[in-house]
């Protein structure tokens, strides 16, 4: 009798197992195994992939051009380019903000020292690389007019931690702007850890204490989602 209960105990231990095994949700291989809000954290774009950033067809894919000209910026305007990567469009930007600066944040020295090189080559002399770390941007409090990122925010493996620098890094007022491919429409040629709906840009971003004020649809591939940090 005493075995029959032993034996019952661990079968029902293993089922449990499974069960709780079971209600995890199942992981990607283009993923980290890391859900933060129901989403799983897509890996890092390496280095190597550069030359997909910089490809000639981006402009026509993304009408990068038209997003950077809805960011509205004024000339001596701060803004930080979290997740820069080579800087495709941290140098689209820099003419726009002669008075300010772009600060092109990164966590791959690689990309840094690309964006450094290409800084020089191109003449902008008001595009800072910064080296920033996985759970936080880095910069001074009440720095920066406007953090972007650019098929970056799905990426950080601390969402939560980057956002809450974030806030801290903008200037009361300031905006947070996010472009990622949209997840709602199957035609977007993009792996889906890759996109993001506006509904789950939404939720993140207001679960920080950021105020959504607008979303742009007239982007080929993705949305353009746009936060203010509150005023006081
Ligand atoms: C897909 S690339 C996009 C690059 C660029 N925004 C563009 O549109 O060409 C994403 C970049 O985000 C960077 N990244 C990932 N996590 C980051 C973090 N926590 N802070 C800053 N950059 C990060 C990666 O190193 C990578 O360069």
């Amino acid at each position: 009798m005493k075995r029959l209960a032993i034996a019952a105990l661990v079968a029902a231990c293993l089922l449990l197992q499974l069960i709780s095994a079971g209600a995890c949700p199942p992981s990607s291989p283009d993923g980290i195994g890391k859900f933060h809000m129901g989403r799983e954290i897509a890996k890092v774009m390496g280095h190597e992939g550069i030359d997909w950033l910089e490809r000639d067809s981006r402009e026509d894919e993304e009408a990068s051009s038209r997003a950077d000209a809805a960011l509205d910026l004024k000339p001596d305007d701060v803004v930080a380019d979290i997740g820069a990567g080579s800087g495709f469009h941290t140098f689209r930007i820099a003419p726009m903000v002669p008075k300010g600066r772009v600060v092109a944040v990164d966590i791959q020295p690689e990309m840094l020292t690309c964006l450094e090189t290409r800084a020089k080559q191109l003449g902008h002399p008001n595009v800072e690389p910064h080296l920033g770390a996985i759970d936080g941007v880095r910069l001074p409090s009440d720095s920066i007019d406007l953090a972007l990122m650019v098929d970056a925010y799905h990426e950080f493996s601390h969402p939560a931690e980057m956002l809450q620098s974030l806030m801290q890094a903008l200037r009361p007022g300031g905006r947070v702007v996010l472009l990622e491919y949209r997840a709602e429409d199957p035609q977007v040629p993009i792996k889906p850890l890759h996109k993001m709906s506006e509904a789950q840009i939404r939720k993140e971003l207001e679960a920080a204490g950021f105020i959504w004020k607008t979303t742009h649809a007239f982007l080929p591939w993705q949305h353009m989602v746009v936060f203010e940090k509150p005023k006081r």
